[in-house]
């Protein structure tokens, strides 16, 4: 029995790949390498000493799909596959309704044809909208987002509901990420964005390296202790984990499970320059901006739901986060080229 990952060679996807790989799981892949790339595979290799089978394939391509479920004896879905850009999101909302969400609706028809019936999926904090207040918790209400990016989670959550509602042989966990940063302690895979960052941290890691001038800080003028918006940053191998530990419940589940996957503490914009300049003696440049349009002051979880139900904990600290994040910039300054 395999478990098929689409989105595998994508950030978080390959950090689960090697947590699902180190548990003794069977993984297969499937990406069309849209927003990452090959090597991520052989580093997954690399660091695991384990095979893992990839496919270059689209989701909404249900032909290919099939051929995989015909193949392979799949017992679950972890589905990463995703555009994730909330700027571009704005600028292509179609792209976005596309990808995301058809995207999902052909990945859920190919796995009821072959009765594969369990799914974890990459859901958002970004579901919880503006209206609700931090700590965020699974219980208040999603009906609002800021931008297209964050609808498509929030119509995939209430699709993949309706699925489990319709038919009571299928469990759908839908794992609500803060954000996640950091990267696999060899330092041979991490977040590999292409262009200039729209995120908080590969932006800094990229001025320490040297390949941008200065970060701007969007906004000291939020109703937060240093006046910089709060966030709960997240280490993405312990976002891993939690995926082994909602994949060992949904095995023996139907229905449907949420759970917020954060550490439940905030941390401001100057809070992970301060960390970061500790944890690595690089200085960062600067400036303060003005607030970027659709950010809220803070964002962050009560994480409790996971620890209760799954046993799942954030362990790593944000020292590590700012380790982890520098050592992959420096080993891989231009990502994963050959
Ligand atoms: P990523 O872009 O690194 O990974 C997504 C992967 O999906 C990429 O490898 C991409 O090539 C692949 N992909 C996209 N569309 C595809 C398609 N149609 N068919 C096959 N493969 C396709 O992003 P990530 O940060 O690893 O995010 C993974 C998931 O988690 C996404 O669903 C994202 O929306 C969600 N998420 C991410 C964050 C974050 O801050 N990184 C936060 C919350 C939720
Ligand atoms: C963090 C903080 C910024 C960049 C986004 C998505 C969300 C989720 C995670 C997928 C904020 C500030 C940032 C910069 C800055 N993704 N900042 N200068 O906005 O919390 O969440 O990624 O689901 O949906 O919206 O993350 O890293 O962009 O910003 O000052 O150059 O850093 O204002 O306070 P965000 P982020």
């Amino acid at each position: 029995m395999a478990i098929l990952v689409p989105g595998g060679a994508g950030y978080i996807g390959s950090h689960t790949v090697v947590e699902l790989l180190n548990n003794g799981y069977e993984v297969i892949i499937a990406d069309n390498y849209s927003n990452s790339s090959p090597i991520a595979i052989e580093r997954i290799k690399e660091i695991t000493g384990k095979d893992v089978l990839a496919y270059n394939v689209d989701i909404l391509n249900k032909e290919a799909l099939n051929d995989i479920f015909e193949k392979h004896d799949i017992e679950a879905v972890l589905h990463f596959a995703a555009y994730k850009a909330v700027g571009e999101s704005v600028e292509k909302p179609l792209m976005y309704y596309h990808n995301n969400i058809e995207g999902t609706v052909s990945l859920l028809e190919v796995m009821t044809k072959h009765n594969v019936k369990k799914i974890v999926y990459s859901s958002s904090a970004t579901v919880y909208g503006t209206e609700n207040a931090s700590p965020l918790d699974e219980t208040m209400p999603t009906y609002t987002a800021t931008n297209p990016y964050g609808y498509t989670k929030i119509v995939n959550e209430n699709l993949l509901k309706d699925v489990a509602y319709s038919d009571q042989e299928w469990g759908v966990t839908l794992l609500r990420y803060f954000n996640p940063i950091g990267a696999h302690e060899s330092g041979l895979i991490g977040e590999d964005p292409k262009g200039i960052p729209n995120n908080l941290m590969p932006y800094i890691t990229q001025v320490a390296v040297g390949k941008l001038k200065e970060l701007s800080v969007f906004g000291d003028d939020y109703d937060t202790p240093d006046g910089t918006g709060v966030r709960d940053y997240i280490h993405v191998v312990d976002l891993a984990k939690g995926h082994v530990k909602a994949l060992e419940e949904l095995l023996d589940y139907t229905g449907t499970n949420i759970y917020n996957l954060g550490t439940g503490e905030g941390y401001s914009v100057l809070d992970l320059i301060n960390a970061f300049e500790k944890a690595t003696n690089k200085p960062i440049n600067y400036k303060i901006v003005a607030r970027r349009p659709g950010d809220v002051a803070e964002v962050y979880a009560n994480p409790n739901l996971a620890q209760k139900e799954i046993g799942w904990k954030a362990e790593k600290t944000l020292e590590e986060m700012c380790q982890d994040s520098w050592r992959w910039q420096q080993n891989n300054p231009n990502g994963y080229v050959d």
